[in-house]
């Protein structure tokens, strides 16, 4: 595949072709030839956005409960509705959640739901690029936790050798969650050598709480225990102080920000701008439906970036946006993505500079942060296939897929 004639960003943006071999981008040139020509020339070329904290099949519950704190939102609305979840609401979940995504440029995502083979199932047919983590919590009962410990690992080994998909575990967080029972998890990961993905730090409740519980803060009592390496993926980090930063820079421990979920639900705002100072990997999510209620990561790279200039208008560029919604989401979910350069693979959005909020240009960046939505991204690429083509989708059913999940959604409210 050729992509011709696009403005690229590389160290900065510029004409070029870019060739995929198979799954990967094999050059980054001018006057490239070859076959499969994708013309560019109306186009901006970008790595695809990295959603790296969602809970996809929650699409079914978009729109449920709104205007409620996170503990009666929990206990009240989403828990009861998740006691009644099918396998087969989550697929259609699944496939809707998708289809919002591809559609709004998104090629890679990092899931934490129920019936996580369900969203395998999906991803096989959706064609998109995702590591699903296996859902664990312990709420008291370490048989039964030890039991889905095991099933995670199984879950994982049969999916060893998929190419698009890997797997992470996903112990819910350290209010359900014991620390033993976390080190267990943190130990099979090291072995394994596979992402462990948490909430952490969501609300200021729940750290105080904790402290309270544990006589240190969540953050400095998961390092005293040995828990916090560098493959730990910790969502939202609202709440956190300098010395809290520090400890997550230390240990390499990667912040998965969802900054509409956090401000829907009151828990306030990550401090980003401190984080990406330090040094912390900062990478971008939409947390589920439920809590957002959209899976736009334009929408949440606006707001990210519009957070952190509460004080400072200098505090984030466009460009800093733009890396954390694609590189560091490579990076955090360690896949080689989220660049257009040699070696990386092939997940790439081509977004219409024709569309009126790309116009003018006086900063395109500017306009992907600030103006962009996602009816301004037409072609959609991951691992070197063409995913969506002039807003059309080539892997998915849009209309049956909208139509099966909204009977699910009445369903599954009604039942
Ligand atoms: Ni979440």
């Amino acid at each position: 595949m050729l992509i011709k004639n696009g403005w690229v960003l590389t160290t900065r943006l510029e004409k070029k072709d870019v060739a995929v071999d198979g799954t990967t981008i094999t050059e980054v040139g001018t006057s490239l030839s070859g076959s499969d020509v994708i013309d560019a020339s109306n186009h901006l070329v970008l790595p695809g956005l990295v959603n790296t904290h969602t809970h996809l099949a929650m699409t079914l519950l978009r729109g449920y409960a709104d205007d409620v704190p996170l503990t009666e939102w929990l206990r009240d609305y989403i828990w009861p509705r998740e006691m009644n979840l099918t396998p087969e609401d989550c697929y259609y979940g699944n496939l809707l959640g998708s289809v919002e995504m591809i559609k709004s440029g998104t090629t890679c995502f990092h899931d934490m739901y129920f019936y996580p083979d369900q969203a395998v199932k999906a991803v096989k047919e959706s064609g998109m690029r995702a590591v699903i983590s296996y859902p664990l919590a312990e709420f008291g009962n370490p048989e039964r936790a030890g039991h889905m410990l095991q099933a995670g690992l199984q879950f994982m080994d049969t999916l060893r050798t998929e190419s698009r998909i890997d797997t992470s575990f996903g112990p819910h967080s350290p209010s359900t969650c014991s620390p033993e029972y976390l080190l267990k998890v943190q130990d099979h990961a090291q072995k394994l050598s596979k992402l462990v993905h948490i909430h952490l730090h969501e609300s200021k409740d729940w750290v105080e709480n904790f402290s309270k519980a544990h006589e240190k803060p969540p953050i400095e009592f998961l390092e005293s225990s040995g828990f916090l390496k560098n493959n730990v993926c910790a969502a939202h980090v609202v709440h956190a102080t300098d010395k809290e930063l520090d400890i997550l820079k230390t240990h390499g421990v990667k912040v998965l920000h969802c900054p509409s979920s956090n401000l829907k639900l009151a828990n306030g705002i990550a401090p980003v701008a401190s984080m990406i100072k330090k040094g912390i990997c900062v990478a971008l999510g939409t947390d589920g439906a439920a809590s957002n209620n959209t899976l736009d990561l334009f929408a949440e790279m606006r707001l990210m970036t519009l957070l952190q200039k509460l004080n400072d208008p200098s505090a984030m560029t466009s460009r800093a946006a733009v890396k954390i919604a694609t590189e560091n989401g490579g990076t955090a979910l360690k896949w080689k993505i989220g660049r257009i350069e040699e070696g990386f693979l092939a997940d790439i959005i081509l977004i219409d500079l024709r569309n009126p909020c790309m116009t003018p240009r006086h900063d395109v960046l500017s306009n992907v942060v600030y103006a962009a939505n996602s009816s301004a991204v037409d072609t959609v690429i991951i691992d070197g296939e063409v995913i969506m083509e002039n807003r059309v989708l080539k892997t998915l059913h849009e209309e049956d897929i909208v139509e099966k999940a909204r009977e699910h959604a009445y369903d599954l409210v009604n039942r």
